[in-house]
């Protein structure tokens, strides 16, 4: 079992594989966090908990007299409170019945069990009862007698723990919670920077590293969801870590609504770590005898730098997280027509991409925007989700056979959370919109929010859709959401819990895609918000990938994808094709550079195939077969990040299969200058002693002129012969030297294989 517990000392180890996690309840009661990191003992680490006397941080009654060291304001806690002697940031902040802003926690007992937690309501890492345990302790303020019981789940095997909190209100009187956050960490010792992701439309997850001087550091998101402008997930880690050598910790929230996750520095250079839902917007209601339940924060440790710390995340995200029919099936390549048609589509049309498509081998259409109700543009529509059938010809269902008959399956858009004011919906209920009583709402995109917070606007969600699904041949579903919440208020709750609106509304998203995503187990679900803007772990338990940003730009996209793989694994990330000049940044790259971008995703193409030359269409089927040859290394592999987007001259990364049988080495040259530096990287995860042999992919130079590609095939200038075999030690150790780079953005895909010893 990977838990250790000292009843007489009230002493708690957590074990996995590598790492170790302590916490104690003190004489007191109150439960100090000890340890977490590198695996040690079970032994008591107490002792580096050095109690000094500290002016004015006091000291609670019960200590007496003589004892002015013991202060919360600077011990480590498990769970820290607001308003009774701890000024630091605070994970729980309590308004109690007399209005008082107080809570103070004391050791009540534990529970051990085999198997982890589940949160209702909520997305949660789950496992086999055999790999994982959990722990619960509760603790309970003795005046209010609100009961906080913390969980942990243990999944030895992943190096994961997971903190969530459940809240009990005991008491007699209504109570407030303030503030209720996952979870609360304290390191005694160190000096410690953290690695934060920030962006916005188009320009999502960009890697910040950032020193935890003294002072609150804090990023979160205020706008309904997880949000483009900062992931909810964070690295913090020992100074100077790199991806293969440091100590860092990582904490992916799995919640898709507004989250705060602050760091405090204090006055003894303790560094303590919140996170949790956003208490801005936040105040929720407890009536005695009434729980609260907190989101799931997932938390791993690695002491050899970030591409472990990644690589425990890929796998919990993989295996312990995204669910149903589609977590390990091959997800189907597929066609979106959105940046081919945008809104300007006949069903006619429609039907040309398909079958070009599925004579190139896709084996999905997407029929993207503007299929339903009255909606040419972004100005009406949204809500009647009804099929435009003079638009497309025809009715959804005969649509769809129409493409199914081409061997395709058929995939559909939604945008269910919004509502636009031309829309019928909007004219039957307007109260349905989200909007503060007596102000006008702010518009985005021309459009407002549906209030999923209410019962009855869910209800009639599941409804419509499951209607569409059930009489449609639908295989997969895009599931957007286009803009941030503001003017937040719901017409059906009453002034005093309005505080409760934004949580209500995650909780209603989560309700219809949990009955959605289990009356249609056999659809897949991609998730969306104008691309990256709620790409997190909560979200990914009701849709195993999620279209990673709106720009489809290659070069653009190393970076958004380079930025995502810290915390998301390579099958998470939706990632396509599109035509030059792209949409977004009107640059042009080669077709097979963005072959090679989308292929660190879930890959797909996004543009008018029917418009394609011959030879664009021999690129097309290549891409597709390399893409379904490589397609368990890619989507399964090991991920190793090799050289990032912010280096000189090349982007590269390496998807290995976890036993060393081969890999795929990814190169794309984002600059080029003349007389540059050769560029080498060391392989990661093949077997020292064992031969492999290298494959250079020679489509990647049929963008080039002939007379360009035969003097490259001949010369093959980069110190190897194709097929020539090589030791693992010596791709690992002298490294592998990537072709130079023959056009603008070149990229370079080399596959490495085990082969015979000699
Ligand atoms: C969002 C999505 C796009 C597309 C449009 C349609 O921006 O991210 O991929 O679906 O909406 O309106």
């Amino acid at each position: 079992m990977s838990i250790v517990i000292d009843e007489k000392k009230r002493l708690f180890t957590l074990h996995t594989k590598n790492t170790t996690y302590q916490m104690k309840a003190d004489s007191l009661g109150t439960l100090l966090h000890v340890y977490y990191g590198k695996r040690t003992d079970d032994s008591d680490k107490s002792y580096a908990i050095c109690m000094r006397g500290r002016g004015f941080s006091g000291n609670p009654y019960e200590m007496g007299r003589d004892h002015k060291e013991y202060s919360l304001d600077v011990l480590p806690q498990e769970y820290s409170c607001y308003g009774t002697g701890d000024y630091r940031i605070s994970a729980l902040k309590v308004q109690n019945g007399d209005g008082s802003m107080a809570a103070a926690l004391r050791f009540k007992e534990y529970y051990v069990s085999k198997g982890k937690y589940a949160i209702p309501n909520l997305p949660a890492v789950y496992a086999k009862e055999s790999e994982a345990d959990t722990l619960e302790v509760i603790l309970e303020d003795p005046s209010s007698k609100v009961e906080v019981h913390l969980l942990y789940g243990i999944l030895e095997e992943n190096d994961i723990i997971t903190r969530a909190v459940k809240i009990i209100n005991r008491g007699k009187d209504r109570i407030v919670l303030q503030k209720a956050a996952s979870m609360n960490l304290d390191w005694i010792n160190g000096d410690y920077e953290w690695t934060t992701f920030y962006g916005g439309h188009v320009t999502e997850r960009n890697v910040q590293k950032s020193e935890l001087d003294h002072g609150i550091h804090s990023i979160g998101s205020v706008r309904g969801t997880s949000s483009h402008h900062y992931n909810p997930f964070v690295i913090v880690s020992d100074k100077n870590t790199d991806e293969e050598k440091g100590g860092c910790y990582g904490f992916s929230f799995l919640y898709s609504g507004e989250f705060l996750m602050e760091a405090e520095k204090d006055q003894v250079d303790q560094t303590r770590l919140i996170c949790g839902i956003h208490p801005d917007n936040f105040a929720w209601n407890l009536q005695p005898g009434e729980e609260f339940d907190t989101p799931e924060v997932m938390m791993t440790y690695s002491g050899e730098g970030f591409g472990i710390l990644s690589r425990n995340l890929h796998k919990t995200i993989r295996k312990n997280i995204c669910r149903g029919e589609w977590k390990e099936k091959r997800r189907p390549v597929l066609i979106n027509n959105w940046e081919a048609t945008y809104f300007n589509f006949t069903g006619e049309q429609l039907v040309a991409i398909a079958k070009n498509a599925a004579e190139l081998g896709v084996e999905l259409f997407v029929l993207d925007d503007g299929w339903f109700g009255k909606r040419d543009d972004d100005n009406s529509g949204l809500g009647d989700w009804f099929p435009n059938e003079k638009k497309l010809g025809c009715t959804l269902k005969e649509l769809a056979e129409k493409i199914v008959e081409c061997g395709m399956r058929f995939g559909l858009w939604f945008e269910p959370e919004c509502i636009s004011e031309d829309s019928d919906l909007y004219r039957e209920h307007p109260d349905w919109a989200v909007a503060i009583p007596g102000r006008t709402p702010n518009l985005s995109r021309n459009q407002l929010i549906l209030d999923f917070s209410r019962e009855d606007v869910q209800d009639y969600i599941i409804g419509r859709l499951s209607d569409i699904f059930a009489e449609t041949p639908i295989s997969y579903i895009k599931w957007d959401f286009n803009r941030s919440i503001c003017d937040k208020y719901s017409m059906a709750l009453d002034g005093l819990s309005q505080g409760e609106f934004a949580h209500r509304y995650v909780l209603g998203l989560y309700r219809v895609l949990e009955a959605l995503t289990g009356k249609f187990p056999h659809i897949l679900f991609e998730g969306c918000s104008g691309g990256g803007g709620r790409f997190d772990a909560g979200m990914l338990y009701y849709t195993p990938q999620i279209w990673c940003s709106d720009n489809t730009d290659a070069i653009a996209r190393l970076k958004i994808q380079y930025g995502t793989s810290f915390g998301y694994p390579v099958s998470t990330m939706g990632s396509h094709v599109s035509a030059v000049p792209n949409h977004q940044t009107r640059r042009t790259t080669p077709f097979s550079t963005r072959g090679c971008a989308a292929m660190a995703g879930t890959f797909g193409y996004e543009l008018d195939v029917t418009k394609l030359s011959e030879e664009e269409k021999a690129k097309v089927r290549q891409q597709i077969d390399r893409f379904k040859e490589y397609y368990d290394l890619i989507q399964y592999g090991e991920y190793y990040r090799l050289q990032a987007p912010s280096d000189k001259q090349c982007t590269i990364w390496e998807m290995a299969d976890p036993e060393g049988g081969e890999a795929l080495v990814s190169a794309v040259y984002h600059h080029v200058e003349a007389n540059a530096a050769p560029v080498i990287v060391k392989v990661q995860g093949l077997k020292a002693e064992a031969y492999y042999q290298l494959h250079l992919n020679m489509e990647d130079i049929a963008d080039l002129p002939e007379h360009a590609r035969e003097w490259f095939t001949g010369q093959l200038p980069y110190g190897y012969k194709d097929g020539e075999k090589i030791t693992g030690a010596a791709l690992q150790q002298c490294g592998l030297v990537i072709p130079d780079a023959l056009q603008e953005f070149q990229a370079w895909q080399i596959h490495i294989a085990l082969c015979n010893e000699e």
